[in-house]
């Protein structure tokens, strides 16, 4: 039997208060729908549907990058509707099962559901549903059973009897149902409730009535299954996933310090035998090889570090290369395209941007290296600036191996410094630098005698 997945996005997510659509907010960086797709990959279904309307370039952009398929629903005139929307998408598959959820669920527990999905093909029941038994109900579908405990309608809060909304026995938003046949009982739905949309659950008061009752499970850990509906939700399923992400990198062999304070997005990877100090955040494509050890307060976003190179504090690296055995900051920046080959030394307020600097090359103060290369074993003096930018282009800048440079320099792009050239302090370069010359602009000094005591303003 072939096997879908529908998930449904096209909601706002009113309860969010944002402008961006709920299933766009990050999850560890991540859009959640990015985070539920993925997970969902586990189930190896053979088409993935998300249903689209509200922000739909955004969010199908999302669902198109996790190789999902999309499905416009427009306008959006309820969950019944929405699945309705995905009869043409399905009916490529023929008879087939398919299992529904929305897309606000990033923490789903999917083992659960294959666990339920095989007890589904193994029963003739047309669908089911997981409910969850809360302390809390509000806001939720009322699972109301019949007297031999079938589902006999899930009801809507806003349509729920003052005795309805006592029972605490929800509605997950998460089904199974079989294709074709579930689409003629979507058919028979009406709209003539409290928000006057097509209430998907309601299938399952229509299914009992022609004598094929649901299948329902009783899930645990409520949280996972009722997703994400407001700021505050959304910040504890962060918190749960940093936590969970922290504590399987320490039992990989991390060393991790103040590990409450420490961000890592799953999709970061991190050897053992590295160590995160305290409110480190490690994002993106960051891979760390073994012994790179990242400072308190250094953030790293699709930096690639190798071995046992130290990132002291207060750093930002950012599309990087760097190591192995590197020692930056504290307090430097690498922007996009910066490559350091090994046992570079970039100190405080360094910043480099596209610059390739060859091995064991330092540039420990107050820099700025940006469209630059330079060679192995060069030194860069405090204050070294390329003026790469004429205010219309970027120019290169291109030091030699073995060059020094003297505090205080400016490069004026484009300009080349030769192997083991010099440069002195406070040289404004303009000229290319052949290789092995000293280069020198500097207005003689003159000294005045006694000026002071003649000139100089009394206080
Ligand atoms: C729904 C269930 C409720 C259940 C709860 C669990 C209905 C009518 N109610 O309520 O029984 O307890 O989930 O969380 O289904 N969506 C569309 N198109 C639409 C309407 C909604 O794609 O036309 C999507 C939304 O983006 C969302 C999901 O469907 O992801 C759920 O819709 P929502 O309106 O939020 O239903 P709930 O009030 O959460
Ligand atoms: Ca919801």
């Amino acid at each position: 039997m072939k096997r879908a997945v529908v998930v449904l996005a096209a909601g706002k997510g009113t309860r969010m208060n944002s402008p961006r659509a709920k299933v766009l907010h990050p999850l560890l960086g991540r859009p959640m729908l990015g985070h539920l797709l993925e997970s969902l990959a586990a189930l190896r279904a053979d088409l993935t549907l998300v249903v689209v309307g509200h922000q739909r370039e955004a969010v199908g952009a999302v669902a198109e990058a996790a190789g999902a398929r999309v499905v416009i629903q427009e306008p959006q005139l309820g969950t019944g509707h929405a699945l309705a929307a995905c009869r043409g998408a399905l009916s490529g598959l023929g008879s087939c099962e398919v299992l529904l959820v929305a897309g606000d669920v990033p923490l789903l527990p999917v083992e659960a559901v294959a666990g339920y999905w095989k007890e589904f093909s193994a029963a003739r029941s047309p669908a089911g549903l997981v409910v969850l038994e809360l302390d809390d109900p509000a806001g939720y579908g009322r699972v109301v059973r019949d007297h031999r405990g079938r589902v006999r309608a899930v009801v809507e809060q806003r349509d729920a009897s003052e005795e309805e909304r006592a029972i605490r026995e929800v509605n997950s938003g998460v089904y199974l149902f079989r294709s074709p046949g579930i689409f003629e009982v979507l058919e028979q739905l009406g709209n003539a409730n409290a928000q006057g949309e097509y209430y998907l659950p309601d299938v399952f008061a229509l299914l009992l009535k022609e004598g094929t009752p649901a299948l329902s499970w009783r899930a645990q850990a409520p949280a996972r299954w009722l997703g994400i509906n407001s700021q505050a939700e959304l910040a504890r399923a962060n918190e749960q996933l940093r936590t969970q992400v922290i504590a399987e990198l320490m039992a990989s062999g991390v060393t991790i310090l103040m590990p409450e304070t420490v961000w890592v997005e799953p999709s970061v990877r991190v050897a053992p035998g590295c160590t995160l100090h305290p409110f480190a955040r490690l994002c993106g494509a960051t891979a760390l090889e073994p012994g790179v050890e990242v400072g308190a307060y250094s953030c790293l976003t699709d930096a690639a570090l190798g071995e046992g190179t130290r990132v002291k504090e207060h750093c930002v690296l950012e599309g990087t290369k760097a190591g192995p055995r590197c020692v930056l900051g504290p307090f430097c920046r690498t922007r996009p395209g910066t490559e350091l080959a090994e046992q570079v030394h970039l100190g405080n307020f360094v910043e480099t941007k596209k610059a390739r600097l060859g091995k064991g090359v330092k540039a420990n103060h107050l820099s700025y290296l940006g469209d630059a290369t330079v060679g192995g074993g060069s030194n860069i003096g405090a204050g070294t600036i390329t003026c790469n930018y004429d205010g219309a282009r970027k120019h290169p800048t291109v030091l030699g191996e073995g060059v020094f440079i003297g505090s205080d320099t400016q490069l004026v792009a484009p300009v080349t410094v030769g192997d083991g050239a010099y440069v002195g302090a406070g040289t404004t370069v303009t000229k290319d630098v052949p290789a092995g010359a000293l280069a020198i602009s500097r207005a003689p000094q003159k000294n005045i005698e006694g000026w002071v005591a003649r000139k100089a303003p009394r206080k």
